[in-house]
């Protein structure tokens, strides 16, 4: 066991190379996104300037409750060192306890808490270690390091401590920031879980509502059939309404399971105004016998995107036949608009417009549109709707970390807007 740190030089204030390194040290652990190179290097400098050959440093693992070791030092044989450590073990117990039950003999606070060496808690020597740093933030033990090294006394072990404990709090800072950045990422997917499965069971209730009525006329057409099978005028008609009816059925079944099949985005750089094109030219010649003019603006500033082109489409061409449907057989106008949008903090975002001069959506609808099911298209002979396509369309943006908004005046049009981070990958 080294008795001196290998820097620091010997002096006891620190010197211009020990700022340079813990710059460096900072920089380093700043750059950093993963909690377990971030742990190798914030150990392999502790053990550096506290002289240590062997160490670990525990991690707070919320989710099992207990202190995991994320990092060691040296070989983890020649210590007694174990994989967890229980929240109540004395080394992070006492590591928690407020400063004045711990020993004075230290100067250097660390955040609030001071270190412990193996005269102030003998349950470091049974780990095989002699002392042990706290990393505390808002009152919280998030992680502690352990260092095999004696500490050496009077003036110089103040130096060294004081020198820990700088490095100790970057180190603290940068493992608070990434856990709390874990924490935001996990809440993400649970909320995104939790998310489909309520969509998942409305869909169902929904689904079972949906199919009742075709059934209900097929099971009719079943049980009158063989009495009235001579009667050419029932069978015709009947037929025909049925075969509506299985198509319905079916339709519904295809729009489900475009849903229900859990699609993570497959993400490929691409050009947003390419996507807005090709969508435009499948709905061109409807557009043309309705009457409908197409307008397209596309900014030309527009940086590649990442993000899944077939999802995209959908998205679009969902957008675009809503807006062909919602213009009936008087005519009217399909304006699309692609924009670049400059977002706080230099993120970019881009915005793809659909205005149409529609019928427009009541006020009291506004708030259902995005729900499963939800359509007004039951009566228009002309086609029917499922109330599936902006349910998709509103799954699909938000996959895409995205955002859509709606406006509209009733008899006058309805606008969306279809806001996609330019995500990187
Ligand atoms: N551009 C639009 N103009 C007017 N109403 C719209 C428009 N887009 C959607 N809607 C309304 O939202 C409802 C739900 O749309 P959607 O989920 O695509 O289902 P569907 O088109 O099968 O009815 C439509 O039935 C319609 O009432
Ligand atoms: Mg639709």
């Amino acid at each position: 066991m080294s008795t001196r740190p290998a820097n620091p030089a010997s002096d006891s204030s620190p010197t211009t190379e020990f700022f340079d390194q813990l710059t460096r040290f900072s920089i380093d652990l700043g750059a950093m996104t993963d909690l377990g190179p971030l742990s190798e290097r914030a150990l392999q400098e502790l053990s550096r300037v506290g002289g240590a050959t062997h160490g670990a440093l525990y991690l707070l693992d919320r989710e099992h409750e207990y202190y995991r070791r994320a990092a060691t030092t040296g070989s983890p044989a020649k210590t007694k060192l174990p994989e967890s450590i229980a929240l109540d073990h004395p080394v992070p117990h006492r590591l928690s306890s407020p400063q004045s039950e711990i020993a004075s003999h230290h100067t250097a606070s660390f955040g609030g808490s001071f270190a412990l060496d193996v005269s102030d808690e003998p349950a470091l020597a049974a780990l095989g270690m002699a002392l042990a740093l706290p990393h505390i933030s808002r009152g919280q033990l998030i992680a502690f390091s352990l260092l095999d090294a004696a500490q050496p006394r009077g003036q110089h072990a103040a130096s060294v401590h004081a020198l820990l404990a700088v490095l100790a709090q970057t180190a603290t800072n940068a493992v608070d920031r990434l856990m709390l950045y874990e924490d935001l990422h996990r809440s993400h997917l649970l909320m995104k879980r939790t998310d489909r499965l309520k969509s998942l069971e409305t869909i169902a209730g929904g689904f079972a509502h949906e199919i009742r009525n075709p059934l209900t006329s097929i099971k009719t057409f079943i049980q009158l059939a063989p009495e009235r099978k001579d009667d050419p005028d029932f069978i015709r008609d009947f037929s025909r309404i049925v075969l509506d009816d299985v198509y319905r059925i079916e339709r519904l079944i295809d729009e489900i399971l475009d849903y229900a099949r859990y699609m993570e985005p497959k993400l490929t750089e691409e050009d947003i105004n390419d996507i807005v094109s090709s969508c435009l030219y499948f709905i061109d010649v409807k557009a043309d016998t309705k009457g409908i003019r197409i307008e397209k603006e596309l900014a030309t500033n527009l940086p590649r995107v990442m993000l899944d082109r077939q999802q995209v489409k959908q998205v679009f061409l969902n957008l675009f036949l809503n807006a062909l449907d919602a213009m009936g057989k008087a005519g009217g106008f399909l304006r699309v608009r692609t924009k670049l949008l400059n977002r706080p903090g230099g993120r970019v975002w881009v915005q793809v417009e659909t205005e149409d001069t529609g019928e427009g959506i009541p006020e009291g609808n506004l708030e259902h549109i995005f729900d499963p099911f939800f359509t007004t298209k039951h009566e228009s002979g002309e086609h029917e709707g499922t109330g599936l396509g902006l349910t998709i369309v509103h799954q699909i943006v938000q996959e895409h970390r995205g955002e859509i908004e709606v406006r509209s005046v009733p008899g006058k049009g309805t606008t969306f807007l279809v806001n996609l981070p330019a995500l990187s990958l």
